[in-house]
């Protein structure tokens, strides 16, 4: 990486959640769940990130999708929900094919366009991550996928953090997380990365001493607020 390029910020674009809308999961699972989809939707996810940190702490890391369907497996299962094996296998299928949310491409575009190097950070593979932003018409405006696999930690491991910002030759400084998770920008934040918070949804930053350098509620704000007051 040449020093030019190091020197130009990274914004690192979580994907699950502050990309893409978790949120549609409900809709996909509302012929399976009727009126109970929406609290599964929102369990399953809590239940996933939940299993991913718990892994993470013992160092049982697996592929972030197993944490995914061991979570989605558990949460029918507590609830009493009996699916057929069609049914699962299309709810897990439907995490591969979640929709952006309605201000991300704009949002991307109209960053890309500014002069930044655009990362897509996950928990993710960086196989699930192409075929995930590529569905969703997202890859074209990315330079770079980092994966946590590379290293096998989860979010919000300090370790991660710091592979990030080895990968793209940057510095905590000049590297921001772009994330619509709480406890991702407290990760980043944690590292001395600055992170940009996507606030979508009513969470709070439990730590103040570890607030996000910057708010917004949407991607496309962010764009105006980094062409406006560019660090
Ligand atoms: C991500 C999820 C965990 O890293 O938000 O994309």
């Amino acid at each position: 990486m040449t020093t030019e390029k190091a020197l130009r910020p990274v914004l690192a674009f979580d994907v699950y959640g502050t990309l893409l809308d978790t949120g549609a999961l409900a809709d996909m699972m509302r012929d399976a769940l009727g009126d109970q989809a929406e609290a599964v939707s929102e369990a399953w996810r809590a239940r996933q990130l939940n299993l991913a940190f718990r892994r993470g702490l013992m160092g049982r890391y697996v592929d972030f999708a197993l944490c995914t369907q061991d979570a989605l497996d558990a949460v029918l299962k507590e609830g009493g929900h009996h699916l057929d094996e069609a049914q699962r296998k299309a709810i897990l299928k439907g995490y591969g094919t979640l929709p952006p949310h309605s201000d991300t491409l704009a949002g991307l575009k109209a960053l890309r366009a500014q002069d930044v190097t655009m990362v897509a950070f996950s928990n993710g593979t960086a196989d699930a991550m192409r075929n995930v932003l590529t569905q969703a018409g997202l890859i074209d405006q990315f330079d770079a996928l980092v994966s946590v696999d590379d290293i096998k930690r989860f979010k919000p491991d300090p370790q991660v953090y710091l592979h990030l910002m080895r990968t793209m030759g940057s510095s905590p400084d000049t590297t921001w997380l772009v994330s619509s998770n709480a406890w991702d920008i407290q990760g980043a934040r944690h590292v001395g990365l600055n992170a940009a918070w996507v606030h979508r949804d009513c969470s709070v930053i439990e730590d103040e001493a570890l607030a996000p350098t910057h708010t917004v509620d949407s991607l496309e704000a962010l764009a105006t607020w980094w062409s406006q007051c560019a660090p």
